[in-house]
């Protein structure tokens, strides 16, 4: 193996069969699925990149504390731990534990927005967003103009625009943007990290302001991992100063646990002012539980303790992001068109450009997501115009510029052989691309419809709408 790609920093002690398929069952499966991937069964899929989350292999350490588990119903030991460790490794005053992200997410936005309000963010989570929504908040999008390309390099594709910032406040008054809400790494932006530099400059600006920076923190090991690597002045520090560093710059933060806190289960929102946490508290009580378990067991919130200290370890999260990027570079050398440079938890394909014949209305990255499905059996997830969602003010669909198929690799689950195999059955794809039609959408849900959706193929081949006759008009003219 090619020692650019660091071997794996653990051993396998415990092993989980996967599915061995037919590709006329799998022609089946995904017909019975309506074309969408998230409506698969897990035993017909043989390697499953649909999400990184809460898909992680725990270590035996964690599994050892899952043993110890104090399960009462208030004051448990492992909540002490969980606390005691966040606020070592993140450096928040208070913790409030919840069952998952969008659990914090839930109570950040109903504590802290008020209809009207203005949310900024770097590009926006689904979940994140519909919660600001819900709560009657506008989300605006203040990253820098270069994240929606997906082949400009930039070590720091998920900066905040401060121009775009600024402008902001200045349209809509401090007032009405209760906190800034800043993703580290951001998701759909293909993993791009934030840099240092960034996020103290866009602290500084909003503490100026009086707007609060909360941090989406999900996958800020992965964060800190690209500044180590990136980042002038970095390349020395710890994994953990550089986190303690990067949180230092917010007022507070939510995380999914699922992710870079190594576990299958749990999440937790942190700030440092008593007054939210008060408000926190109060609230977790009707959605999650005791402020002191907030809807996990206590073998979760130990398990979880435990994967916040083995997080930190370079090994780790250096094998992690290599991985990435080993897929991303199969892909490449092929000329596969993937979203650069590549990110710390998936390789995103560019179905715009890998299937330009599909119009976006066709859902390019849905239908490739399918095909690859039927090709190997590996699950990917659309990261496009169905999860992007519709406007809530006109119905229409929105229509971001990133069209991607996400191949997001669990953590500590796959070897370099399983990414091989994903890679050649992209290339089998990308060799036969023009054979290969859109779909349309036969149910929408209301409400993250990319979950439930269902489609069918096209009948004929695709044809792109005519335009109406006075666009025409226009352009001949
Ligand atoms: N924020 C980000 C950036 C996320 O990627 C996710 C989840 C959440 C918040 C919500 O956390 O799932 O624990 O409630 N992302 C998953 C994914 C679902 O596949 O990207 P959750």
């Amino acid at each position: 193996m090619d020692r650019r790609y660091v071997p794996e920093p653990y051993k396998i002690k415990v092993v989980e069969p996967i599915a061995v398929t037919t590709r006329d069952e799998r022609d089946r499966f995904i017909a019975e699925a309506g074309y969408n991937t998230f409506l698969l069964r897990s035993d017909q899929c043989t390697i499953d990149l649909l999400t990184d989350s809460g898909t992680t292999a725990m270590s035996d350490n964690q599994w050892a504390g899952m043993m110890l588990g104090d399960e009462a119903y208030a004051g448990s030991r492992n909540f002490l731990h969980l606390q005691e460790v966040v606020r070592t490794y993140y450096g928040f005053r208070h913790i409030v534990p919840t069952h998952q992200g969008r659990g914090a997410e839930n109570l950040l936005s109903m504590i802290m927005i008020k209809p009207g309000d203005y949310v900024p963010g770097n590009m926006y989570f689904t979940t994140t967003r519909a919660h600001q929504e819900r709560n009657g908040a506008t989300f605006v999008d203040v990253i820098v103009d270069e994240a929606h390309d997906p082949q400009i390099e930039l070590p720091f594709k998920g900066n905040i625009d401060l121009a775009k910032l600024e402008r902001l406040i200045a349209e809509v008054g401090a007032g009405r943007i209760p906190y800034l809400c800043l993703a580290v790494t951001v998701n759909l932006a293909g993993g791009q990290p934030v840099s240092m530099a960034n996020m103290r400059a866009v602290y500084r600006l909003c503490a100026a302001h009086g707007i609060k920076v909360m941090y989406d923190a999900t996958r800020c090991i992965e964060n800190a991992y690209f500044i180590k690597m990136r980042e002038e002045g970095y390349a020395e520090a710890s994994i953990a100063a550089i986190l303690k560093e990067m949180m230092s710059y917010a007022d507070g933060c939510t995380m999914s646990g699922k992710k870079d806190c190594l576990v299958n289960i749990g999440g937790f929102l942190c700030m440092n002012d008593d007054d939210l946490y008060q408000k926190a508290s109060e609230l977790v009580v009707l959605f999650e539980g005791m402020p002191s378990y907030g809807g996990l067991a206590g073998r979760d919130m130990e398990a979880m303790a435990r994967g916040i200290v083995e997080s930190v370890d370079y090994n780790y999260v250096h094998h992690r992001v290599t991985q990435c990027r080993y897929l991303a570079d199969r892909l490449d050398e092929a000329g596969i068109p993937v979203v650069k440079p590549t990110g710390g938890h998936a390789v995103f394909i560019d179905a715009k450009a890998f299937l330009p014949h599909i119009p976006q209305d066709r859902f390019p990255a849905q239908t490739l997501a399918a095909e690859l499905y039927v090709e190997a059996g590996v699950r990917a997830m659309e990261r496009g115009i169905v999860s992007a969602g519709r406007n809530r003010e006109t119905g229409d669909h929105h229509r971001p510029k990133l069209e991607l198929v996400r191949l997001t690799i669990p953590r500590r689950v796959y070897t370099y052989a399983h990414l091989d195999t994903v890679a050649e059955a992209c290339i089998a794809l990308h060799r036969r691309r023009d054979t290969i039609r859109g779909l349309e959408m036969v149910y929408e849900p209301k409400v993250l419809r990319f979950f439930t959706a269902r489609f069918q193929p096209l009948a004929g081949p695709t044809k792109v709408k005519a335009r109406p006759t006075a666009q025409l008009v226009e352009l001949a003219g």
